[in-house]
């Protein structure tokens, strides 16, 4: 059917394309996690280095939770919204004293985690743990409004559920992380908001705006 050419269609051009991120060398929740704290609202080149600095300097959860301010307002410096790194360390506490150290497994837990909303919950369930959920994030958005040439209003509050709804039965039993990382690289390649290189797009086949010549006027925002 339609939804596994597409699954497996954009999989493999995953598979062919995806960028060599450290923190795609392994699936450690503790490392997924990190990661993508970082990378809430700082770009993908700047987040390298200070990821592999941080994971050098506290490897596990536990040195997070012990770590002394100075030590990590020091790993963090450059990076900005500092409140990001005291809830990190705030989150590791958490972790530690009411989960005994072990990462809750499914998006749901995953939000009641100190500094995890739901794209991130998403991520991090997808990504570390394999749970078949949308990671519902500016690409998304773009890629899936897209996909469906959807003109809900990605100002309104309600516009993420919505979309995770629509995403949700795309995303594979197998490779749930695969496929939203899938989502991150096509958005910030190919997807891109100005300028989408749509011949390029494993997507375009069954991309019912490119079939309409409506890209550029996906996603509808009414607010910025
Ligand atoms: N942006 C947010 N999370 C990401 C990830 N896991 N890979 C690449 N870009 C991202």
């Amino acid at each position: 059917n339609e939804i596994k050419a597409l699954q497996s269609d954009f999989l493999n051009w995953y598979d062919q394309n995806k960028r060599p991120l450290p923190w795609r060398e392994n699936q450690e929740p503790y490392y997924v996690w990190l990661s993508e704290i970082m990378l809430q609202q700082t770009q993908v080149q700047t987040v390298m280095p200070y990821f592999e600095r941080f994971i050098q300097a506290l490897p596990t959860l536990a040195d997070l939770a012990q770590v002394p301010d100075d030590t990590l307002m020091k790993l963090w410096e450059g990076l900005g919204y500092y409140s990001r790194a005291r809830n990190l360390k705030r989150a590791a506490q958490q972790i530690m004293t009411d989960y005994h150290g072990t990462f809750p497994q499914t998006a749901a837990e995953l939000e009641q985690i100190i500094g995890i909303g739901p794209y991130t919950a998403g991520a991090i369930a997808s990504i570390a743990f394999g749970e078949a959920v949308p990671a519902v994030d500016g690409n998304a958005y773009r890629v899936f409004s897209r996909l469906f040439d959807d003109t809900t209003d990605i100002s309104k509050s309600s516009a993420r559920q919505h979309f995770a709804n629509e995403i949700a039965p795309l995303v594979p039993k197998e490779r749930p992380g695969d496929f939203n990382q899938a989502v991150m690289d096509l958005g910030s390649s190919i997807c891109t908001t100005k300028d989408p290189a749509c011949l390029l797009c494993p997507l375009q086949p069954y991309c019912q705006a490119y079939a309409q010549g409506k890209q550029l006027e996906r996603p509808v925002k009414t607010k910025k």
